[in-house]
């Protein structure tokens, strides 16, 4: 049976009705990495790795969520919005910053599951999170735009479950259009979607299996080490607002010798916004080899300057930039583990994929996950007759 065969099985079974079936994606981002906490820009796009919720309207004011895949359930009320420090955060976050924004909601059934490795930064947590706030949106509608869900979403993130993330997760995920990436300027939220015109060139994913939790993570300690950069820098420009007012020459001048490891990370964004510009510029003239180079560039300084890479990451980019067919290569989302996002000629895939596997398990002793993706819409309502 597939997927969404089982998952509308199981709500039969537990709870009648008919439920509405939401697809909500996980992401990539092809360069553009720490900058969305930093106002500056992001380059991300919905894949077809996604969270199936199915949501139904409960005639109470109880929550009843089922995990298949974890063969796990969480039951409680509206009334009592608790963090567990499990799964059911990211759906509890949501449901109460909907309360909190004094949107009218009711009781609610959801069994779900996906296709988005988890722990893998590829944004299982967002999907989720815009998946239960757009099947709320709809099921009381409530008649909200993608823009209010989002911010939904990373509140709840951010206050309930406690990461301080930025806004680039939710946004690709709820907004993402098919072929296209979205530049995102995460300060005004202004973004353009660009098509994805690599002819014969394919997106790959490669999975270090090493897992990555921002909540534990470094996450939050960099945010704070770049807010502790722009702070130093108000004493001597006031008008600054975050890294993205910040120019190299401010940095060289004010940091470089005082604050060696904030002047690092600032330096970081500071290159990385830069990159991205230049790499949307490279999009625009079909020059995926200046593409694939800002990649590499971008990985460089967050190993090295930013420091949120690990040696599987590290070896993966690594053994990446010697196959051939390959135009750039880059570990992707917050670090400390997931994926790297690969740019690898269709023809070169098959070999890439061995020598990937063969290589990583030599040098690491682990295996990896290696996926090859489709740039797709954001969080939608599904037809019944679609199959996973
Ligand atoms: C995680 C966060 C995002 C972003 C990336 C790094 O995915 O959720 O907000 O900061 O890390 O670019």
């Amino acid at each position: 049976m597939n997927l969404l065969s089982q998952l509308a099985t199981s709500f039969q079974h537990l709870f009648g009705a008919d439920p509405l079936l939401i697809c909500s994606p996980g992401r990539v981002n092809l360069i553009g990495e720490h900058t969305d906490y930093n106002e500056g820009f992001v380059l991300p796009a919905a894949i077809d790795k996604a969270i199936y919720l199915e949501v139904g309207r409960r005639s109470d004011d109880n929550i009843h969520f089922v995990a298949h895949d974890l063969s796990r359930t969480h039951q409680g009320s509206l009334s009592d919005l608790m963090p567990t420090h499990t799964w059911a955060d990211y759906l509890l976050g949501v449901i109460a910053q909907f309360r909190l924004a004094g949107h009218k909601i009711g009781g609610i059934n959801c069994v779900f599951s996906g296709t988005i490795p988890m722990g893998a930064g590829l944004s299982s947590s967002a999907a989720l999170e815009n998946g239960v706030g757009f099947a709320l949106n709809e099921l009381f509608g409530l008649g909200l735009d993608r823009i209010t869900l989002l911010k939904l979403s990373q509140r709840a993130e951010n206050e309930f479950v406690g990461a301080k993330v930025g806004i680039m997760d939710m946004f690709a995920s709820m907004m993402g259009k098919a072929d296209h990436v979205i530049k995102l300027d995460c300060r005004s939220l202004e973004y353009t979607y660009a098509p994805l015109r690599m002819e014969g060139i394919s997106v790959v994913l490669c999975d270090s299996r090493v897992k990555h939790s921002l909540v534990t993570s470094e996450y939050n300690t960099r945010r704070a080490e770049c807010e502790a950069g722009v702070r130093f820098l108000q004493t001597y420009y006031p008008e600054i607002k975050s890294l993205r007012d910040v120019t190299m020459a401010m940095l060289d001048q004010h940091l470089r010798d005082t604050e060696p490891l904030i002047y690092r990370r600032c330096a970081y964004v500071v290159q990385e916004n830069q990159r991205l510009l230049d790499g949307v510029a490279a999009l625009e003239e079909n020059d995926i080899a200046t593409f694939g180079q800002l990649m590499y560039g971008s990985h460089e300084g967050l190993s090295k300057w930013y420091e949120v890479s690990c040696p599987e990451l590290d070896i993966l980019v690594d053994i990446a930039r010697q196959q051939p067919g390959v135009y750039g290569a880059r570990m992707m989302g917050g670090g400390f583990g997931g994926c790297t996002i690969n740019l690898v000629r269709e023809e070169s895939l098959e070999a890439f994929t061995d020598q990937i596997m063969k290589q990583y398990k030599a040098r690491t002793g682990k295996d990896t996950y290696i996926h090859v993706c489709k740039i797709q819409d954001g969080t939608h309502v599904v037809d019944e007759s679609v199959t996973v």
